[in-house]
């Protein structure tokens, strides 16, 4: 469900029509709606149990307007770095609402960590707990930390984006889980509270989820039988979003919600999640303008001026989003290879898609485009870096601005010797 809809044949965010930011920002640009987003949480918070902690995954969309409103609306963070964790405090979150993961936080990024006082550090090794443990103890702190686990299960997602198998690099081995507590227990600066897991993103199946927390479950009734208070468990994100319209819903938020308290039921635990796509994902299209459409030997092609580096999301991991026209014409369908300007084959957003045929200068929208589309933009063939507009009913405001040329070049430095 979202708040992007055709009002007389034109594709409006909420109260706003597309058109009359495209001509004001100009294209490409990202278009978040405050409603879907705001319904989005609410629905995820609404589905776990009561008390849990949503931590939205900052990776997904780190603007810092998406993060207030989030944050407003009661979400935590998870982050994985020092700047999401900058990005989530500036956005409001309370650090006791801040969960930090990551399979390579260095000694300064835990250092932060530990000096702001966040909810929990998700430890990913062995070496990390000895790092983290060393720089808490010479704060005189102590840490609350949870190891991350890898459970060994198959998320059957895209290969780039499964992050629960044995052969990955995440979390540590669950069975090595008794070894580490234990250390956890001689060390000083770390006090262990749960375990976490996350096993990959888009996920369109409960049936792994339900596997990986089944054996975190387990493990816990193990570790508390030696004598562990363990009291949180931390079961990640990765709940997958419909890309496709009219296609089979991956399960909803209810669904998802409903086999967590089944399982965790009388545990006595307190649980945190990591929604990061389901809450972003639907609430932002990425709008382009058609430059050309240009008839190649054996197809045509739609030519935008959004390219792989504003969505890499199809280049990366195949995957598919939706195209649609922002002002519908009706015109005969046709196909098309909807490509961006970029000077690779990979700029390709859809092959061979039928869509309402297309003139120069006409506006597309891409949609499901607000999670992992702009926070993995780029500015390769030195393209600014596309700008992100916020909309809330009939009001809309850039949040984040298209660099011009001139600060773009301003950022290289000549060396001396070059003059
Ligand atoms: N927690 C951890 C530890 C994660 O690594 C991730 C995502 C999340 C939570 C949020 O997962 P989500 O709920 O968004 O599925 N760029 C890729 C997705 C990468 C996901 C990385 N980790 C894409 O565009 O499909």
């Amino acid at each position: 469900m979202n708040h992007f809809d055709y009002r007389g044949g034109v594709l409006h965010a909420e109260e706003v029509a597309i058109p009359e930011i495209a001509a004001a920002v100009g294209t490409p640009v990202y278009v978040y709606s405050t409603a879907t987003l705001l319904r989005h949480f609410q629905v995820f918070a609404g589905a776990v149990p009561e008390g849990s902690l949503v931590a939205y995954a900052v990776k997904a969309n780190g603007n810092l307007a998406v993060i207030r409103t989030l944050a407003g609306a009661g979400a935590g963070a998870d982050v994985v770095s020092e700047g999401e964790l900058r990005r989530a405090l500036a956005g409001g979150v309370a650090p006791e609402k801040i969960v930090f993961s990551g399979v390579g936080k260095t000694e300064a990024e835990l250092a932060f960590a530990v000096e702001t006082g966040i909810y929990q550090i998700n430890v990913e090794s062995e070496p990390e707990l000895e790092a983290l443990s060393r720089v808490a103890a010479a704060k005189g702190a102590v840490a609350a930390i949870a190891i991350r686990v890898n459970p060994d299960v198959d998320a059957r997602t895209h290969a780039k984006i499964s992050t629960g198998k044995g052969e990955n690099k995440f979390g540590v081995p669950i069975d090595r889980m008794p070894e580490l507590a234990a250390r956890c227990a001689e060390l000083p600066g770390v006090a262990l509270k749960g375990i976490a897991v996350h096993i990959g993103s888009q996920i369109t199946d409960l049936a792994p989820l339900e596997a990986a927390y089944l054996r975190v479950l387990g493990m816990i009734e193990t570790l508390r039988a030696g004598g562990h208070a363990i009291e949180r468990a931390d079961l990640g994100g990765g709940l997958g979003v419909p890309y496709v319209m009219n296609d089979p819903h991956p399960p909803l938020p209810d669904d998802y919600g409903a086999m967590v308290r089944r399982i965790s039921a009388g545990k006595n635990l307190r649980l945190a999640f990591e929604p990061g796509r389901l809450i972003v994902a639907n609430a932002g299209i990425l709008v382009a303008r058609a430059v050309y459409v240009k008839r190649g030997a054996s197809r045509d092609f739609l030519v935008l001026d959004a390219g792989m580096n504003d969505l890499i999301r199809p280049a990366m991991y195949e995957a598919h989003h939706d195209i649609v026209p922002v002002v519908r014409h009706g015109r005969p369908e046709q196909a098309y290879d909807v490509v961006g300007p970029v000077c690779e084959t990979g700029d390709t957003f859809a092959r061979g898609r039928v869509l309402d045929g297309f003139k120069a200068g006409e506006l597309a929208a891409i949609l499901t485009a607000g999670a992992y589309g702009a926070a993995q933009a780029s500015e390769y063939n030195a393209r600014p870096l596309v700008p992100e507009v916020l909309v809330n009913g009939a009001d809309w405001s850039v949040i984040r601005a298209r660099p011009s040329y001139e600060e773009m070049l301003a950022r290289d430095r000549l060396p001396a010797w070059l003059g």
